[in-house]
């Protein structure tokens, strides 16, 4: 092929295979997208909605309860522990170096989808 077109045939083999990649079906119903609580919101928005809200590194969603489920069974002291400590792509602390447990309390059942 012309090698002025290879780059263009690479962009468009890229874009094909982060497509397939993505093998996640689109989630139709989340719950809301910001915690009510403005202080909760403020954290949640500058550390964690980047990877929670589009599913980054295979963040489990905000909202999405399926994803969820599973994590809570756990139960909170294991999310709480793997926040503070961090957890495969989660990074410890979620990148909030200023948050208390609390905080993260509030943050989990807020993006679980479990604070009714
Ligand atoms: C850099 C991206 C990133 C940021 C920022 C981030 N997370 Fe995560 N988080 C992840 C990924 C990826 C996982 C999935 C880890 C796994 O199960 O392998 C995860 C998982 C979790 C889990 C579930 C852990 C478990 O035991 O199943 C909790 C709880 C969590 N994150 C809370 C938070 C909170 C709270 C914040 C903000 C303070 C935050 N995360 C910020 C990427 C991120």
């Amino acid at each position: 092929m012309p090698a002025i077109l290879r780059p263009v045939v690479l962009i468009l083999l890229a874009l094909l295979s982060a497509c397939a990649d993505d093998q996640r079906a689109p989630v139709p119903s989340l719950g809301p997208s910001t915690p009510a609580d403005p202080e909760v919101a403020e954290i949640y928005n500058r550390s964690c909605r980047s990877c929670h809200a589009q599913g980054a590194a295979q963040a489990p969603l905000t909202g999405d309860r399926a994803a969820w489920a599973p994590r809570l069974e756990q139960g909170m002291e294991v999310l709480l522990e793997h926040t503070i400590s961090g957890y495969n792509g989660m990074p410890p602390l979620g990148m909030c170096f200023d948050c208390e447990e609390e905080d993260f309390a509030a943050l989990i059942t807020f993006m679980s989808g479990s604070g009714g």
